[in-house]
């Protein structure tokens, strides 16, 4: 978010089943749903089944300066799921920061306790007034209940009502993003050391072979070009970006062979032109190449955002998105790719979803059977650039997440382009 068939299950099993784990539980693991691990197969992904299958969900934040999923301090993680099952979606895109795996690493290996992690946030009189709202909501939960056991447990519930769930490294240091001068931009910036960064996604890939629902995870959300490193920016690059999105998707296969990973592209998640078009990975005369993915080359999906609320011409969003990273699923394309738009959004008010923008993508994303997660689920958040219990007015969920915030917007072409993308 800116500003701000037999013989293919077989194949497919006996190519993914870990060495690890004892060939008993992943085959009936892999019996029920989600019939994973998924593969891409040029602009498809497949399941364990043969069927295609795409993405029509939304955005569940957990990345901000708490760092574990927001609204459980107004609703219980079984109604939020129930509100995303409700109109059909199938998938959350869940965002984490890499601080929390920072934090567990410094803390001996144990993660740090939401009460640790609320009084940090928002102050000793507010976090222990939230962590009672919490508890009071999740009984399940205590003080002593860590961020990641709440991931773990938001995790389990989705899984259980089978919607799917990717992961998104969202940011480094847990707070809003994104900015040009928040020191999370590119590789090496204040917060964004690339060693915490591989070791965070291979941890999260690790931790979520517990999550029957987990198949894919995206990297880095919103790579752009800092304004305030000089160092940093010289090497804003597709060269540099190659570098490091090769080593980052090792890390995860090394540590969860089953996950599907999506590369993100410049300029907040943009474009990704060289990645499809095939052309030099400047200022180096380098390619893309399925060949530097040994062993999962099945495995990689491209993703790209949009914002243009503003626009008024639906063929020119069309074709926006289409130059810019869609083509990745044409036969123009020189690599094909899967692409999933994994945010777009607009205010939640009562007019704006009537606009070009809203209305054109309602039917775009379907009429590309593209897959789609919609920015944000959050109807408030605990804190947000500082400002405790943050209204989302861009929100699908009201401040208390309690009801849709536009229902006539999430009831009609809303649920339309939900089942327009999964029928
Ligand atoms: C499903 O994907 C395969 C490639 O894996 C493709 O050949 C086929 O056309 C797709 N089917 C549908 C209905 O889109
Ligand atoms: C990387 O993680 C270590 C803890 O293992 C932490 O001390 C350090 O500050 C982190 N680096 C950055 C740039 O956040």
């Amino acid at each position: 978010m800116k500003f701000f068939t037999a013989l293919i299950a077989l194949t497919s099993v006996a190519f993914a089943a870990p060495s690890s784990q004892p060939q008993q539980d992943e085959s009936s693991k892999r019996a029920a749903w989600p019939n994973g691990p998924f593969v891409t197969q040029g602009r498809y992904i497949r399941d364990t089944t043969g069927k295609n299958l795409t993405y029509a969900g939304t955005n569940w934040p957990g990345h901000n300066d708490v760092m574990f999923p927001e609204g459980l301090q107004y609703q219980s993680i079984e109604f939020i799921v129930q509100k995303i099952k409700s109109i059909g979606m199938n998938a959350v895109r869940l965002t984490f920061a890499i601080q929390m795996i920072d934090e567990i690493y410094s803390n001996g290996g144990k993660d740090i306790t939401i009460q640790q992690a609320l009084v940090q946030a928002l102050g000793q009189a507010n976090g222990a007034k939230i962590l009672g709202q919490i508890l009071a909501k999740n009984p399940r939960f205590t003080a002593s209940t860590t961020r990641l056991q709440v991931f773990d447990a938001v995790a389990e519930e989705l899984s259980k009502q089978q919607i799917l769930i990717h992961l998104d490294n969202h940011i480094s240091k847990g707070m809003w993003c994104c900015s040009a001068d928040d020191g999370n931009t590119w590789f090496g910036d204040r917060y964004f050391s690339v060693a915490n960064w591989t070791r965070g996604l291979a941890y999260m890939a690790d931790n979520g072979k517990s999550w029957p629902g987990l198949v894919s995870i995206g990297l880095r959300n919103e790579l752009r070009e800092p304004s305030n490193n000089q160092a940093v920016k010289n090497t804003y690059n597709w060269q540099t970006w190659y570098t490091y999105m090769k080593q980052a998707a090792q890390a995860v296969n090394n540590a969860n062979k089953d996950l599907l990973i999506f590369l993100s592209g410049l300029n907040y998640d943009t474009f990704i032109n060289p990645v499809f078009e095939g052309t030099a990975l400047t200022p180096g005369n380098g390619r893309f190449s399925f060949n530097d993915f040994p062993g999962y080359a099945n495995k990689l999906v491209l993703e790209i955002h949009n914002y243009e609320t503003g626009i008024n011409s639906c063929s020119s969003l069309q074709n926006n998105l289409y130059s810019r990273g869609f083509k990745a699923m044409s036969s123009s394309a020189v690599n094909v790719f899967p692409v999933m738009l994994t945010e777009f959004g607009f205010a939640m008010d009562a007019t704006t979803y009537r606009n070009t923008y809203a209305s054109c993508l309602s039917t775009y994303l379907p009429s590309q059977k593209a897959g789609w997660t919609i920015w944000v689920l959050a109807g408030s958040y605990y804190i947000r650039s500082g400002r405790q219990d943050y209204d989302e007015d861009w929100g699908m969920l009201n401040h208390d997440w309690s009801n849709w915030r536009q229902p006539a917007y999430i009831n009609g072409p809303f649920t339309s382009m939900v089942r327009g993308t999964l029928n």
